[in-house]
């Protein structure tokens, strides 16, 4: 039996020796260290050797096995260093070759046009300020001296949220909350929350219940202005508008105020700008008038400055909407409001 084993023994470390690649080793390593495998029968056998013959046979049966597994290993560890070498050696890396190029978005038209104007109004030393979207009918409609009889209201429908809390929140009557028409209710909230005087713009996301066509939207971007402090007058905000039309479109422009009428401010104007395609003369994009709409407009009315605790007698101000998503339109020459939320790549990418 001894012998038996140390011939075993001798043909293992010979044929591990001579071995040259992993799956013979995995080969080699079933035939003698598997469940049939050739050393593992021996093993097996040995309870049925006599007592005195095991106790010689055993141990040394016990450290060829051990022997065996320990020269396997160490030559599978052998193979696999030199497999990886071998593969590092053939991978090549040319450092000359272009990269393959960073897939960058970039800003959405909105976001230009926001920021521009961002910049504009705090140089003008305007705050910029946000208010919440889904408005109560007091900010959007009351607050601005349009109270739920007034006929302005149906000028802007818009969705309605069914919210028994709000009458336990504000103390108002529930009117149930609303996506805001406009961004004209945060005009009250900051006067309620910084006093006179006040330099503020509201950029913002405004809805309407509207039917949509290739001009109008449910969801559109609004910047809502005003300034409020002592003796401020028409001719501020003539300023305030020629400064941002020009810097925007990088030369002089006119402007010109219509009578218009909002509830909020009194008097009301319509503001228009002399159409750049055109310089005045008439075409397509003015409808041959030479002038473009661009902003309501006017002094803020004293009830809505009394909304927000703010003494009219003291203090007067300006106050204007503008429609973003418009100006961003006549900037670009955009003809599909749809466009600006349509989510195309092909759309966007080219801003
Ligand atoms: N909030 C008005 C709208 O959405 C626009 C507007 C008109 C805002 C006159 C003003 C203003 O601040 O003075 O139609």
């Amino acid at each position: 039996m001894k012998n038996q084993l140390q011939k075993l023994k001798n043909s293992v470390e010979k044929e591990i020796a001579s071995c040259n690649g992993l799956d013979l080793l995995r080969e080699l390593e079933i035939k003698y260290l598997g469940r049939k495998g050739e050393l593992t029968q021996i093993l097996r056998g040995l309870s049925d050797l006599p007592i005195e013959e095991k106790k010689e046979v055993g141990p040394l049966a016990n450290e060829i096995k051990e022997e065996i597994t320990r020269l396997i290993e160490e030559k599978r560890k052998e193979f696999m260093s030199s497999e990886v070498l071998g593969k590092i050696k053939e991978e090549k890396i040319d450092v000359t070759q272009p990269g393959e190029g960073e897939n960058l978005g970039n800003l959405h038209p909105n976001s230009i046009i926001q920021y521009e104007l961002e910049d504009i109004f705090t140089s003008l030393g305007f705050m910029i300020l946000d208010g919440p979207e889904l408005e109560s009918d007091y900010y959007n409609f009351e607050a601005l001296n349009i109270p739920s009889w007034h006929p302005a209201r149906d000028t802007q429908d818009t969705f309605y949220i069914k919210d028994p809390l709000t009458s336990l929140r504000t103390g108002e009557k529930d009117r149930g909350l609303l996506m805001r028409t406009h961004t004209s209710p945060v005009q009250v909230r900051a006067m309620q929350k910084y006093g006179a005087p006040l330099r503020c713009i509201v950029p913002g996301r405004t809805f309407r219940n509207e039917a949509t066509d290739a001009s109008h939207d449910h969801t559109f971007y609004q910047l809502e202005g005003f300034m409020i402090g002592e003796d401020i007058a028409i001719t501020h905000l003539v300023a305030v508008m020629k400064t941002m039309l020009s810097q925007i479109f990088k030369k002089e422009v006119k402007v010109r105020l219509r009578p218009g009428y909002f509830p909020f401010v009194e008097p009301g104007f319509e503001l228009d700008f002399q159409c750049l395609i055109c310089s005045g003369k008439g075409c397509s994009v003015c409808s041959q008038t030479g002038w473009v709409e661009f902003v309501g407009s006017g002094l803020i009315h004293p009830n809505v400055l009394k909304y927000g605790g703010i003494d009219s007698k003291k203090y007067s101000g300006f106050a204007f909407g503008l429609g973003l998503t418009r100006l961003i339109m006549m900037k670009y020459g955009i003809d599909d409001i749809r466009l600006l939320q349509g989510g195309d790549l092909r759309f966007l990418k080219q801003f």
